[in-house]
């Protein structure tokens, strides 16, 4: 009744950004991501008939706040009937700062519940559910390049690439510690209800995506660099025209855009993506890293670099 799992954030390219249904959780458009192999979630699930409720530790603390989300994800798995559970979670990087910790959380939740609890489920059953705890999770099941897909009624999500077959690395650029003012979830529901550029949002992902899908086949850097900021700065565009505005960055944020836009002035094969928080993640070819990291690292106001190849996805541990 015990059993643990390891999964990794992953960082779209191809952003989601608004719910087709706020309940079950299914994304207005499809979106396309890469999985991360060194940063990681470690979760640790164990179920006892004896205690009365479920309890939550992040990083060796308690986390009530975070607890009825958990809560509810292991329901929606296992149904409302099952034993309580005791839940141990650590993260090796900054947790809700937009680096995709609710991703690699949940990814790891599922498979490690689903093994304490001796359920069958395949990886797509496993990815509907973390994805209906939060979105971006159902593409932490998978490894290397993945696309979630905007379906009618379920979640659709596959791995389009593995992660060896296009090596990249992506360096990210702490620019803030702190946790987020606003929930991606929230801000995401915000735009769909205010920003006037939402229904051209939606109308165009099918087109980004078809472009970065084509340009992942064909092994395209140039090609997957310019739609993947083109789309990130729709996603903030939409952000920003919210009412009230949600802007997740700051000035560090934009001087490392500026960093990146000179490495890319001088040949240097990399590209920015920004999510639900101040954080760069530049994404280059491995052979470019090294350079990449330390003009980060000399940018005014980036306190810290990490940097990962992409990896495999969320998966089951031998030793609990
Ligand atoms: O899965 P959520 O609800 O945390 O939303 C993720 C939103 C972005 O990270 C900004 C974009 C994405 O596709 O991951």
């Amino acid at each position: 009744m015990r059993a643990s799992a390891v999964a990794q954030p992953n960082i779209a390219l191809i952003k989601y950004w608004g719910k087709r249904d706020i309940v079950s959780n299914i994304p207005a458009v499809g979106s396309l991501s890469i999985t991360l192999a060194s940063l990681e979630t470690r979760m640790t699930v164990e179920f006892e008939k004896g205690i009365e409720s479920d309890s939550l530790s992040v990083n060796h603390e308690p986390a009530e706040r975070l607890l009825p989300r958990v809560s509810r994800c292991l329901d929606d798995l296992l149904g409302p009937g099952r034993a309580p559970a005791v839940i141990e979670s650590s993260c090796n990087f900054p947790i809700a700062a937009g680096l995709a910790s609710s991703a690699s959380s949940f990814a790891a939740l599922v498979v490690a519940a689903s093994q304490a609890a001796g359920l069958q489920a395949d990886t797509l059953s496993l990815a509907r559910s973390a994805g209906r705890a939060s979105g971006s999770a159902a593409r932490s099941l998978y490894g290397g390049f993945v696309e979630l897909q905007a379906s009618e009624s379920e979640i659709l999500v596959e791995s389009i690439l593995d992660a060896d077959a296009w090596p990249m690395e992506v360096v990210v650029a702490i620019n803030a510690k702190g946790e987020k003012p606003v929930s991606s979830g929230d801000a995401m529901n915000l735009s769909a209800k205010t920003s006037p550029f939402y229904s051209s949002w939606v109308e165009h992902q099918d087109q980004d995506l078809r472009v970065a899908r084509a340009a992942v086949a064909d092994r395209d850097f140039m090609t997957l660099a310019a739609i993947s900021e083109h789309n990130c700065l729709k996603m903030h565009s939409l952000m920003w025209t919210s009412r009230p505005s949600v802007v997740y960055w700051n000035k560090a944020t934009l001087a490392c855009m500026e960093t990146i836009r000179r490495l890319q002035n001088d040949g240097v094969p990399v590209f920015f993506t920004i999510d639900a928080g101040p954080q760069v993640k530049a994404v280059c070819l491995p052979a470019a890293a090294k350079q990449v990291r330390d003009a980060l690292r000399e940018t005014d106001g980036v306190l810290d670099t990490l940097q990962s190849s992409l990896g495999g996805g969320a998966h089951a541990l031998d030793k609990p």
